[in-house]
């Protein structure tokens, strides 16, 4: 198994002195280990800076964004273009995550855009991909994530495919406390493993990272790493409070010693 990846997507939480606090717990915690897993953390925009500073004198963690304009520069009221993301150190950026599609209209077209900009300037589009209830009631689900990632980052070449991380994160469990079995979730790993494998080669499929998200916590993140085509976890409540987001990355490690 290769290391995993664990990423903390705050959202729309915390006040600066919180955000502080959260970034200080997750340093003194992870200062006393040695890890193989790799940590993101991504807080609001607001404070990507200080981040990227706590970031740069622990030498422990990554900064990601939660999302970026998908043009440029220039006359774009309120956004933050993946040119400003990587003048301060910002080294991941999710998008196309299933908020952003639902209440801000984001289609897969647009997410293109968006991983376009992040990869022009260097920085890791984290890819979120997952289907409703409804469409994995009516076992449309792999057909669902298919589409998206076709649409939203097949598109590119190779050497640029190979830079991106992908996120699979049912929506029917995202902050709903009810998770993908593992079973679900390596079925759906496995298949979009394939995809890739179909379109990039082997090599490129099992290079790539392939993360879980969906009421991912400390209890139940250990099983599900620890299936094959798991190769980590895109982590939102649960990476709110400093212990409860280090018992994750600690279940990262058991994943890897154990299998
Ligand atoms: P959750 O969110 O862990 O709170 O379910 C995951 C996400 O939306 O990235």
């Amino acid at each position: 198994m290769k290391p995993k990846l664990i990423i903390g997507n705050w959202k729309m939480n915390t006040s600066f002195d919180e955000a502080q606090d959260l970034i200080i717990g997750i340093i003194e915690a992870l200062e006393s280990v040695t890890l193989e897993t790799g940590v993101v953390l991504c807080p609001p925009a607001l404070y990507l800076e200080i981040a990227t500073d706590h970031a740069d004198d622990s030498d422990l963690f990554n900064v990601g964004a939660q999302n970026c304009s998908e043009y440029d520069n220039g006359a774009y009221t309120g956004e933050i273009s993946a040119r400003m993301l990587a003048s301060i150190g910002v080294d991941f950026c999710i998008v196309g995550h299933s908020e952003r599609r639902k209440y801000f209209n984001e289609s897969n077209e647009t997410i293109a855009k968006k991983v376009n900009q992040l990869l022009q300037f260097g920085i890791v589009p984290v890819v979120c991909c997952g289907e409703t209830r409804e469409e994995r009631k009516a076992g449309h689900h792999c057909e669902a994530v298919e589409k998206q990632l076709a649409e939203a980052l097949f598109q590119l070449p190779k050497e640029h495919f190979e830079q991106a991380v992908i996120a699979y994160e049912p929506v029917w469990a995202i902050g709903t406390g009810e998770t993908a079995s593992p079973q679900q979730a390596q079925e759906m790993h496995a298949f979009i493993r394939n995809l890739i494998e179909k379109k990039f080669g082997t090599e490129t499929a099992y290079n790539s990272y392939i993360l879980y998200g969906g009421s991912c916590n400390a209890q139940n993140a250990v099983e599900l790493f620890s299936q094959n085509d798991v190769d980590g976890g895109l982590i939102g409540g649960a990476s709110l409070k400093a212990d409860d987001f280090v018992a994750i990355i600690e279940a990262g490690e058991t994943a890897i010693r154990e299998n």
